[in-house]
Parts: C-alpha cells; structure tokens; sequence
C-alpha cells in the first residue's frame, strides 16, 4: 500500500536509510555531487520537524521516496526543496506528487517561492518543475527552479490536514507502531 505522510521528529533514521539507498547516480543528482554515508548522516540530523520538514512516500511501510523542504524565514521567504525517489519506484508519478504536496506546505508556511537545485543533465527534475508555475534558469552549471507559492488559504490549510489524517491512518493500516524505528548498520539496508 502506498501512503504519503509527514515524517516524524523521530523518523530521521528512515530518510537516512532512504537516502543510503540511492544508487551512485541518483544520490550526486541529490547532492549535486558524490557523498558518503557520513555526510548523509549529519545531513539527516540537522532535520528538526520545524525549519526542515519531510514528507515521505511510503511503500508496504518502507520510505521509498522523500521530499525534504527546508524553510527559510528570511522576510525573501523563499523555501528550498529536494526530492528523491529509489530507482525502482520512479517513473510511477511519486515524484511529481512529492512536489505538488511539498508546495501545500510552503503555501501554509507563508513562502513566497521553492527553489529547486539540480545539475544540467538532471533532465526528469526540470521536467517536473516544468509542470508548475515558475522558472527555470541556468547558473554555475546548475538548474534552479524557482516555483510560485500562492497566499494561504483555508481550502490549502485543510488540504494538508486532511492529506496528514489521511497518511496516518494510512500508515496505522499498514501496522506502522508509533516508535522510533530500529537503527540498522547500513550494509544490511
Ligand atoms: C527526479 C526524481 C525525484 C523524479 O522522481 P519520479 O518519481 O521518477 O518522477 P515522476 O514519475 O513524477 O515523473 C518523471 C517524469 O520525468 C519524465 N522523464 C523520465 N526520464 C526523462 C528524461 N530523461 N528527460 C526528460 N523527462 C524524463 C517521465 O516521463 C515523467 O514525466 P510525466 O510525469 O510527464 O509522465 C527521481 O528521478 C530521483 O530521485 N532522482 C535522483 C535525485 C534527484 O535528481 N533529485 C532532484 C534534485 S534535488
């Protein structure tokens, strides 16, 4: 079953186990460039549920995709995204569904834009930016998107707190316990 939710503060550990998973390729478009599993580490504990949210798509209880949100209150208000899905789980509309939920929840944070950064030959990324209201410029051998947030509204308040009942339920159906998951050595992921 396929189940889309925020993740918890205590949830870290399943990012990290997400993003070990990536293959060579798809892990240097997420860090526009290689990194190791140390980096990976420390990237995921700088997560805090408030300045850093995730919303994660779940299969059969397993984070087969994410997308990591990282505000930015600076009066500019402008939110980063970054989006992963596990190779054999793309091309089935996840990661364009991590990006339409993501801007719900900058919408209700009050950003104004999501910018997205990702490497030139990235094609399948600008390809899902282009489906949204924005631009796309090149700099520094990079891609930046840059998607409009619209104002809050009580329709997109409700909307993300349906989608988070929804995931919930969703994920107590899939006999997910409310306890940190158990922290496996990465060779065994
Ligand atoms: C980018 C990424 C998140 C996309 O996830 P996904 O679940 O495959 O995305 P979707 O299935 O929603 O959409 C893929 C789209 O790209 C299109 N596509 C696939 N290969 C493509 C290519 N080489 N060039 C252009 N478009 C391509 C698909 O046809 C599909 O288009 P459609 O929705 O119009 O049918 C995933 O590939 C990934 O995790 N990549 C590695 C990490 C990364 O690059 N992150 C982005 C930088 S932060």
């Amino acid at each position: 079953m396929r189940v889309y939710r925020k993740l918890l503060p205590f949830e870290t550990s399943r990012l990290e186990h997400h993003l070990l998973r990536l293959d060579d390729d798809d892990r240097a478009w997420r860090f526009s460039g290689g990194v190791g599993e140390a980096f990976i580490v420390s990237h995921c504990r700088r997560i805090d549920g408030l300045q850093a949210v995730v919303i994660g798509c779940f299969e059969d209880g397993v984070l087969r995709g994410a997308a990591e949100l990282w505000l930015d209150r600076s009066p500019a208000a402008r939110a980063e995204l970054a989006v992963t899905v596990e190779r054999a789980w793309q091309d089935q509309g996840i990661g364009s569904d991590l990006l339409r939920r993501a801007l719900v929840l900058a919408r209700n944070r009050s950003a104004r834009s999501l910018c997205m950064l990702c490497l030139l030959d990235n094609r399948r990324m600008q390809h899902i930016a282009r489906k949204f209201e924005g631009s796309l410029s090149l700099l520094d051998g990079q891609a930046e998107a840059d998607i409009l947030v619209p104002y809050p509204t009580q329709g997109s308040l409700w909307e993300e707190a349906f989608a988070d009942g929804l995931g919930l339920f969703g994920s107590l159906w899939d006999g997910f316990a409310l306890q940190p998951p158990p922290r496996e050595p990465a060779a065994r992921l």
